[in-house]
């Protein structure tokens, strides 16, 4: 049998996927998002101009895509990849399009691909809904966006046991010299003794040793310098702007001074929503600000943005905890349509496809199974009524009805069948 690719999942029941992105678009719609959609392929450049090429993502994770043929030509800039992220999509499908209106508040959702080592809640190909509002250069935007997104999760999907975890880590000049003062400090004997991932991370993306799992590198930057105590008067005013805000709108938080995201892309807030109970992958949502993204991929000029990505998958493994408090909507009652023998199927066709024309949800047993063996079919189903059609129905132009719950039967016409399952 040929299995399925390392890390990918088929989804045998959409139930709690389709129920995540129901909730989300109509919570979208109050907030004036509209949906869109961009390609799943892209020019693997977009991803190393805004990622970052030292990124996890670029540099490890990446699918690139091998065309075959005339296409393998495709000269170094022109290589395609298949998309790790949304953001940096939407941020080019804004600029190529010349969108004039700002702020531009979208939604999109669909796979991604990232090369990781599959485990619980971490795949290659999984699922994001990404939300972006490019081209607000307010900090109450911030505020507003963080509270929608802790709205979608508390009041939509009834979640509780979560933490969103807040930094700011300054505009491009305050990291600039931030870095500077980190690597500084890295180079000290303080930090003499870093594991060798971190020392290449001082080099190349030294914002992310606070990631670091080794607990003498944790040990060590207990004393690394803070961005919070570096940054300009503007953005110190920000933050501190950000964070009266967020409380106004009664956000809980915990400010987590080293979280930088992954993703080189950031300025200012940076958030992760993430819960306790999905075990080591445990942010199901994570975003922040992106002022320099639209003009570094080429946009005429800078946007101010703002978003995030929930992982599907994830806060899909939080709704299964959950599922008793969530108002999922049922499925439609089932009729199955039972013909007894060959003679009665040509009858079965007509008496469903009139159910089916008045919208009832029928399923007809066409296979010529025993009436005991479709009687267990119709069970298993979950079907309402059985719908019996044997000899003496077609002969007396009636059905026999069997409610499935109660198990009583009644004889009608078979005139009167779309009347009797709609009341
Ligand atoms: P991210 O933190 O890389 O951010 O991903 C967002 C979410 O996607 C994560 O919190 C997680 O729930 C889910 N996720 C990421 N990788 C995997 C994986 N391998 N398997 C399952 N779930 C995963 C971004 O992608 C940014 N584009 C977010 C953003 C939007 N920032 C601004 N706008």
């Amino acid at each position: 049998m040929i299995s399925r690719v390392k890390g990918t999942q088929d989804f045998l029941d959409l139930t709690l996927y389709d129920f995540i992105i129901d909730q989300a678009r109509s919570h979208l719609a109050v907030y004036n998002f509209s949906h869109v959609e961009t390609p799943i392929i892209e020019h693997l450049e977009l991803f190393q101009r805004s990622l970052g090429e030292h990124t996890d993502v670029v540099s490890k994770e990446m699918f690139v895509i091998e065309p075959k043929g005339e296409a393998s030509e495709v000269k170094p800039g022109e290589k395609i990849c298949l998309r790790p992220e949304a953001t940096a999509s939407v941020a080019r499908a804004f600029a190529e399009n010349g969108v004039q209106t700002t702020p531009w508040k979208v939604f999109t959702y669909g796979p991604m691909f990232r090369y990781e080592r599959p485990q619980k809640g971490r795949y290659r190909q999984f699922h994001q809904l990404s939300i972006e509002v490019i081209g607000s250069n307010s900090i109450a935007q911030d505020a507003q966006f963080i509270k929608m997104l802790d709205r979608f999760f508390h009041e939509k999907l009834k979640l509780n046991n979560y933490a969103l975890l807040l930094n700011f880590i300054g505009c491009a000049q305050d990291r600039k010299a931030y870095v500077e003062k980190l690597q500084g400090f890295l180079n000290s004997p303080a930090a003499a003794q870093i594991c060798g991932q971190c020392l290449v991370r001082k080099e190349h993306n030294v914002l992310r040793i606070f990631d670091c799992k080794t607990s003498l590198c944790q040990e060590i930057y207990k004393n690394a310098p803070l961005i919070a105590d570096n940054m300009c008067e503007q953005c110190t005013s920000e933050w501190k702007q950000l964070q009266e805000q967020l409380s106004l709108l009664s956000v809980s938080y915990a400010y987590k001074p080293t979280l930088v995201r992954g993703l080189d892309y950031y300025n200012k807030t940076v958030f992760e929503f993430s819960s306790e109970n999905l075990g080591a992958q445990n942010a199901f949502c994570g975003g922040g600000r992106y002022d320099q993204l639209v003009g570094q991929i080429g946009g005429r000029e800078d946007q101010p943005s703002i978003g995030a990505a929930m992982g599907i998958e994830r806060i899909m493994l939080l709704l299964e905890q959950n599922l008793d408090k969530l108002r999922i909507p049922q499925k439609p009652a089932l009729q199955v349509i039972m013909p007894f023998a060959k003679e009665q199927q040509m009858l079965a066709l007509l008496l469903a496809d009139e159910l089916h024309a008045a919208g009832i949800t029928v399923e007809t047993l066409l296979e010529g199974d025993s009436i005991k063996s479709m009687m267990k079919k119709a069970n298993k189903l979950g079907a309402a009524h059985a719908i019996m059609l044997g000899e003496d129905e077609q002969q007396n132009r009636t059905v026999t009805v069997k409610n499935m719950i109660t198990g009583e039967q009644v004889i009608i016409a078979q005139t009167e069948l779309v009347g009797y399952l709609k009341k």
